[in-house]
């Protein structure tokens, strides 16, 4: 997300606005948290995780009143056009805000979880997971040496575009998500035949939101019904969410940042940005926030075949 904040600042200077930071979300907004920010206060953050704006889920924005003091704070630093960083929450209100005072305001998809609609990747994503890959390599030897079953779990609250793309760059046994119900028995029954080439270890990554459970309860289940198997299981948590952004990362944040600035000069309001075949677009705020993205299942059948 620095990326971003860094070429929305640059980009806005080059075209004399003057830029202003608000701090921690709508929440930042409601407080009059602002300040001017100027080229060089976005030095030497590019290469850093998280975001210098800091941010918060705001309870108080999803209310009539919170949203007014949220624009008098506006209204207060003479701000006419804002640009949010964020996922579906965070559109719905911009959605709204605009519908209510018709400030202008252009989104930029940042959620790890890369499910929103409209965009091949959010910032944060190209990260996450090759932070997740890292520890499933580390973890393979441990899997390898011991011949062990281990169930590695990963972010994905709801959809499991992070367990795909860890699962296939780690070279998994199988990936359990959401969008796709598979149970023990059938598992099992997958790494037997994964057996069958004297294979004896097997790397298995959950997404937490998977539907038949996550990665805990899955191996307790598999060590009361398939005791000889002696599951180990680890969580890589919010290690996904943090650390030195990916080069993709980098590159795709500071291009929709500079996008972004380029869409409200150009009069556009209520849209995301988003990346498509490598190309810029605009996507409606509507589209991002209430269609669906469609997992690759295909992928999923692609990685089962190559773990046999
Ligand atoms: O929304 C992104 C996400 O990374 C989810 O995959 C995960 O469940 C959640 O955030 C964790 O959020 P928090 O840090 O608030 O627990």
């Amino acid at each position: 997300m620095n990326a971003a904040i860094r070429a929305v600042v640059r980009t806005a200077t080059f075209h004399d606005l003057h830029v202003y930071g608000i701090y921690r979300g709508y929440e930042g907004m409601i407080d009059g948290q602002i300040e001017r920010l100027d080229k060089g206060d976005v030095g030497n953050i590019i290469q850093r995780g998280g975001t210098v704006l800091k941010t918060a889920r705001s309870e108080r924005f999803r209310t009539a009143e919170g949203r007014k003091k949220a624009y008098d704070s506006l209204v207060a630093n003479d701000i006419e056009g804002l640009i949010a960083i964020g996922g579906d929450g965070t559109f719905t209100g911009a959605k709204l805000f605009y519908e209510e005072y018709g400030i202008p305001i252009v989104g930029i998809p940042g959620t790890i979880d890369n499910d929103l609609y409209g965009t091949d990747y959010s910032i944060g994503f190209d990260t996450a997971v090759n932070t997740a890959i890292q520890a499933v390599d580390r973890i393979r030897d441990t899997a390898d040496s011991h011949n062990r079953l281990f169930f590695v779990e990963v972010m994905g609250r709801d959809t499991g575009f992070i367990a795909l793309n860890t699962g296939i760059g780690s070279g998994a046994g199988a990936i359990l998500i959401p969008e796709s119900s598979i149970d023990v028995q059938n598992l099992i029954k997958h790494l037997e035949q994964t057996a069958k080439r004297q294979k004896l270890f097997s790397l298995i990554i959950v997404a937490e939101g998977n539907e038949n459970g996550n990665a805990q309860k899955l191996a307790g289940e598999i060590r009361d019904r398939f005791p000889e198997y002696d599951p180990k299981v680890t969580i890589i948590g919010h290690m996904q969410r943090g650390g030195a952004p990916s080069a993709l990362d980098r590159l795709i944040a500071s291009r929709m940042g500079f996008k972004a600035v380029e869409a409200l000069l150009d009069g556009h309001a209520n849209v995301m940005i988003g990346i498509q075949n490598n190309q810029m677009v605009l996507v409606s705020f509507d589209d991002a926030i209430n269609k669906h993205k469609e997992i690759d299942l295909d992928l999923l059948r692609m990685a089962e075949i190559l773990s046999l």
